[in-house]
């Protein structure tokens, strides 16, 4: 259930049966020639309310924009820088905190905030372990997981496209959104077929180095078809993996 769609009162009587919920975290930048912008926010929003509608969880907004200032050299993308991101999660977790949430869990799409929202997360921890004893209830517990990084999603992405997926505008995300948005799939011819690897240093060098945005991969691959099945990997193993967290003391 989708938090913006529940009435106060609703998220009050949620609170006594359970004090935990998902908050998908994404951003909003280049995919390369065929990805959309907001791919790694719309998966995993789309993620999240598939776990939430299997476990009845709330699902609260997404946190669309993330830190992504090494893809800024391509238009339309935005960033948040490292500081910003960190003041927006914590923001965000002690906002649930206050009613009594307990058990925040991010389903992130966009390896680039795993840095910074964990460092987030030390920030919020340092709050209770700065300090010291007193508080009389369950610690505030976070968890970050990324939805593209299941066992079952990395095996079903290696089965589908192989070498082809590669590290960023995979065939595995366009398709996860070519099977929400099949309005929005765009047909490109890919030059080479498969994008070239390496480090990135910053927004320039990355489009130096991967001038159509891909790092290692293939996206023209994707298809809504596979991008279904993806969806229904990644929500069957996240259900597990949200069990498991709501039962950790
Ligand atoms: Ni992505």
């Amino acid at each position: 259930m989708r938090l913006q769609l529940c009435t106060w009162a609703e998220v009050e009587d949620r609170l006594k049966h359970s004090t935990g919920i998902i908050v998908p975290i994404g951003s909003t930048e280049q995919h390369g020639p065929n990805g959309l912008i907001g791919t790694d926010a719309l998966t995993a929003e789309l993620i999240a309310q598939g776990i939430g509608e299997a476990v009845d969880a709330l699902v609260a907004p997404t946190i669309a924009v993330g830190m992504a200032q090494h893809h800024m050299a391509f238009t339309g993308s935005m960033t948040l820088r490292p500081s910003t991101l960190i003041a927006v999660v914590r923001d965000t977790v002690q906002s649930l905190a206050r009613h009594g949430f307990d058990r925040i869990y991010f389903l992130n799409g966009h390896g680039g905030n795993i840095a910074t929202v964990s460092a987030a997360f030390s920030e919020i921890y340092a709050e209770a372990s700065l300090a010291g004893a007193g508080a009389n209830r369950a610690a505030l517990r976070c968890k970050l997981k990324n939805w593209y990084e299941t066992p079952g999603i990395k095996a079903l992405s290696k089965e589908l496209y192989g070498d082809s997926e590669g590290g960023h505008a995979t065939p595995s995300e366009v398709a996860v959104t070519q099977f929400a948005f099949p309005e929005a799939i765009k047909k490109v011819e890919m030059e080479p077929k498969i994008a070239p690897r390496g480090p990135i240093l910053d927004a320039e060098d990355y489009r130096r180095r991967f001038p159509d945005g891909r790092i290692g991969s293939d996206p023209s691959l994707a298809t809504p078809e596979a991008g279904k099945r993806l969806y229904e990997v990644a929500v069957k193993d996240l259900i597990e993996d949200y069990r498991e967290f709501l039962k950790a003391a």
